[in-house]
């Protein structure tokens, strides 16, 4: 049996990870959110003092992580047994995991790791190439995208919900930059699938683009 798998992928600060909770939970399915892949091997390289420009240590660093995903209310990671949810949505960890993620070897290493999310009765996939590599069989796949302003305001809005502290202006120049290094490297780059929906979120509340993607998902 084939099991099922919607994909959403696009630039930071889409609304990818709400709408792709959202989506998961009103059809009863799994939520993978593969960015916290990513930036657990960040978490996981900065605490063991890794070099990130040391492309065999972060291999292994990957190899070695042992990751637990926990749905509740929110997404719950733990590295290695201890609970690093809080640490994960720092920009500085988005930052790093966007220059690991560019490693070809790393990608390699978790493409099991995320695949292994897929079990019945389906999954909702959010990342950067859910839809181009690792589901690439998908049968729906959407692309959501928002101007650089807005998602330069919704992630401090975020940061600031989190009690993290935030400069919109640093905050939307950072965005633009991790964007532009997920777009432009040679290895899954961030780029939407040929036969994806392409949703733009700028002028859209979340709940419309929630009810847009169900929509097409039935
Ligand atoms: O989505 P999130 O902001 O948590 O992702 C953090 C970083 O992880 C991204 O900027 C990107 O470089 C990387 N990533 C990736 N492929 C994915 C998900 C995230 O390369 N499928």
């Amino acid at each position: 049996m084939i099991i099922p798998v919607v994909t959403i992928d696009g630039p930071s600060g889409a609304g990818k990870g709400t709408v792709s909770r959202a989506v998961a939970m009103q059809l009863g399915w799994g939520y993978l959110d593969s960015g916290a892949i990513y930036r657990s091997l960040a978490i996981a390289t900065a605490q063991q003092g890794v070099d990130v420009k040391n492309v065999a240590a972060v291999v292994k660093a990957a190899q070695d992580m042992l990751l637990e995903f926990e749905c509740a209310a929110e997404l719950i990671v733990k590295l290695d047994g201890i609970n690093i949810t809080s640490e994960l949505a720092a920009e500085t960890t988005g930052n790093t995991a966007s220059i690991i993620a560019a490693y070809p070897e790393v990608r390699a290493v978790l493409l099991q790791k995320q695949r292994d999310f897929r079990k019945a009765p389906g999954l909702v996939a959010d990342g950067r190439d859910m839809g181009t590599v690792v589901f690439a069989d998908a049968e729906k796949k959407v692309y959501l995208t928002a101007s650089a302003e807005e998602r330069g305001k919704r992630r401090y809005k975020q940061l600031k919900e989190k009690g993290i502290n935030a400069n919109l202006l640093q905050i939307t120049e950072e965005i633009e930059s991790r964007d532009r290094r997920d777009r432009e490297r040679v290895a899954a780059p961030l780029k939407m699938a040929e036969d994806a929906l392409h949703i733009d979120s700028s002028q859209l509340s979340i709940e419309q683009v929630i009810k847009e993607v169900l929509d097409w998902v039935r």
